[in-house]
C-alpha cells in the first residue's frame, strides 16, 4: 500500500451558456442547453454551471427553471448581486450560487468582483442566500485584499479568474503568463489556507487547464465556451471527456 497521502478530487463544471448563445442567435428552440447538461452529465462532468445576465441574451430564466428540474447533478447558478437576481435564486435554491461582476457592454465577464469595496452591501446580500441553504461563491482575481474581504463578507467559496492568464497563453507571451500564473497560485495557496474552498474558471482550454488541475487546492474548474467550441469538431460528450482526462493526467 502506498503512503502517499490521497490527493483531493477535483470536480468540472460545465458551463452551458454558449449553446444558449447558439439557440438565441436564430430565435429557434435548438440547440437546448438543457439536453447539453443532460450530455455533459453523461459525458463525466461533476456541475452545471448557467450564467443568468441581467440582458438574457444567452440562458433566460426558462432555462433555470428548466434546469432545476431535470438535471440530477448540482446547478452552479452565476449572477450579478442584484435585487432581480437575488429572488430568482431564492426562487430556485440552486446548489450553488456564483457571484460575479457584469456589464452590459462586456462580452463576456472581465474582471474579479470588487468585493473590498463593496463589503457592507455583498454581506447583507449573501446572508439570505446561505440561510436558504446555497454556498455562495465570489468571483474574484488574485487580489489579495478581495480574498480577505470574501471570509469577511460570509462566502465559502471563491472562484479565481483564470482568463488573463488564458489570454496570455494565446498570445504566446509565455512570461507574461507565468508571472499571471504565479499570482494566481499565490491567491489560490492563501484562499485555501484561510479556509475558504477554491475554484478557478474563465477561458480555460485543454491547453491551460493542466496548471489549475494539478493545485490541491483547486477543487473546481468551470468550463464553457472552449468546451462548446469543440463540440463543433468533435462533440460535446468527446470535448467533456478529454478535458476530463487531462484534469485527471495533471492531477496525478
Ligand atoms: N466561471 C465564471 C465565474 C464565469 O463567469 C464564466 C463565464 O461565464 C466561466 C467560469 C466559464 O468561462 P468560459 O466560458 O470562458 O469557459
Amino acid at each position: 500500500m502506498s503512503s502517499q497521502p490521497m490527493r483531493p478530487p477535483i470536480r468540472l463544471g460545465v458551463n452551458i451558456d454558449h449553446v444558449a448563445t447558439l439557440r438565441n442567435a436564430r430565435g429557434s428552440a435548438y440547440p437546448d442547453p438543457v439536453r447539453a447538461a443532460l450530455l455533459a452529465e453523461a459525458a463525466g462532468a461533476d456541475g452545471i454551471t448557467a450564467h443568468l445576465r441581467e440582458d438574457r441574451r444567452h440562458i433566460v430564466d426558462d432555462d433555470i427553471a428548466r434546469l432545476m428540474q431535470a438535471i440530477a447533478l448540482p446547478l452552479n447558478f452565476e449572477m450579478a448581486a442584484t435585487a432581480e437576481m437575488q429572488a430568482i435564486a431564492l426562487r430556485h435554491k440552486p446548489h450553488a450560487v456564483c457571484i460575479v461582476p457584469e456589464k452590459r457592454e462586456e462580452r463576456t465577464t472581465e474582471g474579479g468582483l470588487e468585493v473590498a469595496a463593496d463589503a457592507n452591501r455583498l454581506t447583507g446580500f449573501i446572508a439570505p442566500l446561505r440561510d436558504a441553504g446555497c454556498r455562495v461563491s465570489l468571483f474574484i482575481g488574485h487580489d489579495a485584499r478581495q480574498v480577505e474581504a470574501a471570509l469577511r463578507v460570509g462566502a465559502s467559496v471563491v472562484e479565481f479568474h483564470t482568463g488573463h492568464y488564458c489570454d496570455l497563453v494565446a498570445e504566446g507571451r509565455a512570461e507574461a503568463a507565468e508571472a499571471e500564473l504565479a499570482a494566481l497560485r499565490r491567491a489560490i495557496e492563501a484562499a485555501h489556507a484561510a479556509g475558504l474552498e477554491v475554484h478557478a474558471g474563465h477561458g480555460l482550454t485543454f491547453d491551460t487547464v493542466a496548471p489549475f488541475a494539478a493545485m490541491d487546492a483547486v477543487r473546481e474548474v468551470n468550463i464553457g465556451h472552449f468546451l462548446v467550441a469543440e463540440a463543433v469538431f468533435m462533440g460535446l460528450g468527446p470535448a467533456i471527456a478529454e478535458m476530463r482526462r487531462r484534469m485527471d493526467a495533471a492531477r496525478a
